[in-house]
């Protein structure tokens, strides 16, 4: 099975596509090493709380979680910064909806070490083997590439959720939230010449939204631990939302990895990020022009029957074949 970490802010579909993860590998579909934290839709701390909360809750906290960076590298967020509240808004200040737990896991099963020496470590130990799934902000990866020269070429495939592609954005009016919120990270890692990146762009994920009459009555009616988790910490988002789909971004992405033969479209492209503008900062830029090397192949269609199997799977539900 492919070798893999997910480096992840959970966050409410950061959630579902750990289920996703931890099903796959307990069908040996994949393997999963760790799970290191960024500071994206809630902080480092809620973060690393909710990752063991998912574990503990299919028993599969042998696995390693580790706290990473506690912010972007260079700018921090404003507090009063719009993208920032956009998404608080969606996943709650704690990132699972402000949901109650009768029991909270102990947070001294975190690992000592940080998510950045952890990766290069890992990496290290597994190159030319471990792929990295990209959940959230990629500030602990860029960081782990600086601080490491070796680690982009010692790392397979790198798979992302962030950006856009066609300056569509669901953070400000064309930025995406994971690339927005640490740009320069995003820009390192988009420049890192040897990784190999799949991106499932905020488009992609627009255009394949499930109904959430879908999500309540069919996929959340399931009688099991990963649903009853699920619809606790989403029952805010689905009572208030006023999309009429659900978009579990994370959850693209992550199927993209465990079955690749999910995406039916790919185009490769050379991606860069906008860093400076004023209205634009974090917005994905193109090379329309084709001057630069192809650096990324995004995802642009997704096989949603498949898709829908792996979630089902994920969860254990009854539909699952
Ligand atoms: C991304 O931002 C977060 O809200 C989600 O977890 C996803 O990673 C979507 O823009
Ligand atoms: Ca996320």
């Amino acid at each position: 099975p492919e070798l893999v970490v997910v480096d992840t802010d959970p966050g409410t579909d950061d959630a579902l596509a750990l289920y996703m993860l931890l099903a796959a590998d307990e069908r040996k579909m994949v393997k999963l090493l760790a799970v290191t934290i960024v500071d994206g839709n809630t902080n480092a701390d809620h973060g690393s709380r909710n990752a063991l909360r998912v574990l503990k809750s299919v028993d599969r906290l042998e696995i390693p979680v580790y706290k990473g960076s506690p912010g972007p590298i260079i700018l921090e967020p404003v507090p009063k910064d719009k993208s920032r509240v956009t998404h608080a808004g969606y996943h709650g200040e704690d990132g699972f909806g402000g949901a109650k737990f009768d029991k909270e896991p102990e947070m001294g099963l975190l690992q000592d070490e940080t998510a950045v020496l952890a990766l290069i470590k890992l990496a290290k130990e597994h190159k030319g083997k471990l792929n990295l799934l990209c959940l959230g902000p990629l500030t602990n990866v860029a960081l782990a590439m600086k601080a490491d020269p070796e680690f982009a070429s010692n790392v397979k495939n790198v798979f992302i959720m962030g950006g856009n592609t066609a300056a569509v954005g669901n953070a400000t009016s064309t930025a995406e939230f994971n690339f927005l919120h640490d740009p320069e990270a995003a820009h390192i890692v988009l420049a890192s010449a040897q990784s190999h990146i799949t991106l499932v762009p905020w488009e992609t994920c627009q255009a394949h939204g499930l109904p959430y009459k879908w999500r309540t009555e069919d996929f959340g009616s399931a009688q099991t631990k990963q649903v009853e988790l699920l619809n606790k910490i989403e029952a805010a988002v689905i009572e208030k939302s006023k999309n009429p789909t659900w978009i579990p971004c994370d959850s693209f992405i992550t199927a993209a990895f465990i079955d690749p033969s999910i995406v039916k479209k790919l185009d490769v492209r050379h991606l860069t990020i906008e860093l400076h503008g004023h209205r634009t900062r974090g917005q994905v830029v193109i090379d329309h022009l084709r001057e630069c090397d192809d650096n990324v192949k995004v995802a642009k269609e997704i096989d949603l029957e498949k898709f829908k199997q792996l979630m089902y799977m994920a969860v254990d539900h009854p539909h699952c074949t």
